[in-house]
């Protein structure tokens, strides 16, 4: 979807429709007292007869509104304004989008980001105006010929016309649709099926990025490369399925070349049956978004690619299939990490964690500022937070509190869980430095324990996206989260000049 912004003339402009926002009690926004204005009170005479309150989830649209060349006026209900929220905000625009697609109309002026509200500024409505509009068009197309949805082209309108206003507004709609590309891409990668989507497919697509962007570096280590360098952890999970594990590295150099990277981590298992301590078959074909950590990571390269942020992140994406089989590893197996630590897989599910731990050692090598791993990692994630935030846990609380001001900015939110010591015995072994799993109790927790025993020299955090990487029911699908918000931590880190 085509999505600008412009100062534009609400009169003379020709479009199919313009929306504009109605808030509770039948309260005007800015614009549509503008419009009301100009059609000398058509628009209060209907607000009049009671055909819409105002209420988010309302809208009523208007042909021939006197006055104005548009042909259509959408009404929206926009709530109260003192209890707007980003995702109120984002119901709103939702709304919007397909009440016009139910009414098959391709182009849209919206003055919606006018909303006086003490959490959102109008650059920041601007911003995930775009970023909605962007989800709302998005459709699994890639094996599935569905009706694309109708809306194309949304321009949106802003009335104040100064220059510096302009710039950020532009700004705004720039990030918002950088994060509606790194998203979408994200879903694409999640959605796809363990058949198609495999480790070798995920290294191709890392490639292909590499092709589109000039900053950006792509290497794929195999099989062989991470024997050399002690990925026995990695190798370990990899070893029952016929499809090769890869470690995908993407080097994108935005800032200077001395400047310390932000390094991604993304848990890129293709399909998850639990190996030999195999899963119970209901809902197992879920566990083809069982790397939606990996495709987070290769979407927010996608969105820093397209904004060219003045900043170095690197991804590393270790990927894997987790397959029972004859050469599979067995629960009581002992493996040498690229640590040198040697962990004892007591459970083959928890595989997770074990291509974790060796791509958490290699991004040493980067001396980065700070590592965020994201990984759909523990069933028990979902059963502590839901499906709203993602769970973080961080052995530095400054970039603990980083990450979750930047889920609060961007709306995609996280929750942070204790790392305590006390945690730690839990995995104990009697025959190696440690197991892979640490019992029933707690189980985010003693996972993210066990990635701390690999990020001792790092400034760490970790983000378990069990609840909140795909949506289940009728709209079972990826969600394309966290990319906003592990955009909106670099967003943050590259100064004043990003924010909106
Ligand atoms: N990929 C799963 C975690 C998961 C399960 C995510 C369900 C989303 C929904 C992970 O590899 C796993 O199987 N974890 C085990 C760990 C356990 C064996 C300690 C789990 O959560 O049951
Ligand atoms: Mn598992
Ligand atoms: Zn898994």
């Amino acid at each position: 979807m085509e999505i600008s912004v412009k100062n534009i003339n609400l009169e003379t402009v020709k479009s199919p429709c313009l929306v504009v926002g109605i808030s509770d009690k039948r309260k005007l926004t800015d614009s549509a007292a503008q419009l009301d204005n100009i059609a000398k009170g058509f628009i209060s005479n209907i607000l009049r007869r009671g055909d819409i309150s105002g209420a988010t989830g309302d809208a009523l649209m208007l042909h021939d509104v006197p006055g104005i060349t548009a042909e259509r006026v959408l009404l929206v209900g926009c709530g109260k304004n003192d209890e707007l929220t980003h995702k109120s905000f984002q119901s709103i625009i939702t709304n919007a989008s397909s009440t016009l697609s139910k009414a098959n109309i391709k182009n849209a002026v919206f003055s919606l980001s006018d909303l006086d509200s003490k959490t959102l500024s109008h650059t920041m409505q601007l911003r995930l105006a775009t970023e909605a509009l962007q989800q709302n068009a998005y459709v699994f197309s890639l094996l599935k010929k569905d009706a694309q949805p109708s809306l194309a082209k949304v321009t949106l309108h802003i009335a104040d016309k100064r220059a510096a206003v302009m710039k950020k507004a532009k700004l705004a709609v720039q990030i918002g649709n950088a994060i509606g590309v790194g998203r979408n891409t994200a879903r694409d990668l999640g959605n796809l099926p363990g058949n198609i989507c495999t480790p070798t497919y995920l290294a191709s697509q890392a490639g292909q990025y590499d092709k589109s962007y000039s900053k950006l570096k792509t290497t794929i280590l195999n099989q062989k490369d991470m024997e050399k360098l002690g990925m026995g952890s990695l190798l370990s999970v990899a070893r029952g399925s016929r499809t090769p594990p890869k470690l995908i590295v993407m080097e994108y150099n935005g800032g200077k070349k001395s400047d310390r990277p932000y390094v991604l981590v993304g848990k890129g298992v293709t399909f998850d049956s639990g190996g030999i301590s195999i899963k119970p078959g209901a809902a197992m074909d879920e566990m083809k978004f069982d790397m939606c950590g990996a495709a987070s990571v290769m979407g927010t390269m996608v969105t820093v690619n397209e904004l060219k942020l003045p900043i170095n992140v690197v991804a590393i994406v270790p990927s894997v299939e987790n397959m029972p089989d004859g050469a599979a590893t067995k629960p009581g197996d002992i493996v040498t990490s690229m640590s040198g630590q040697t962990i004892e897989i007591l459970n083959t599910d928890a595989e997770g964690r074990l291509i974790l731990c060796d791509a958490l050692t290699y991004s040493e090598k980067f001396n980065p500022k700070a590592v965020i791993d994201v990984a759909t990692l523990t069933g028990a994630c979902v059963i502590a937070l839901g499906s709203h935030p993602a769970g973080l846990l961080s052995n530095q609380q400054k970039l603990a509190d980083q990450i979750l001001a930047a889920g609060t900015e961007s709306g995609d939110r996280a929750w942070q869980l204790p790392l305590w010591d006390d945690y730690q015995d839990q995995l104990k072994s009697n025959f190696a430095d440690m197991a892979n799993i640490g019992g029933r109790e707690a189980g985010t927790v003693t996972a993210a324990c066990f990635l701390s025993r690999f990020t001792k020299k790092l400034h760490w955090a970790h983000l378990d996206i069990a609840g909140i990487a795909w949506y289940g029911g009728d709209k079972k699908g990826a969600s394309g989260r966290p990319v906003p918000l592990l955009t909106q931590y670099l967003l943050d880190r590259c100064g004043k000049q990003y924010s909106v």
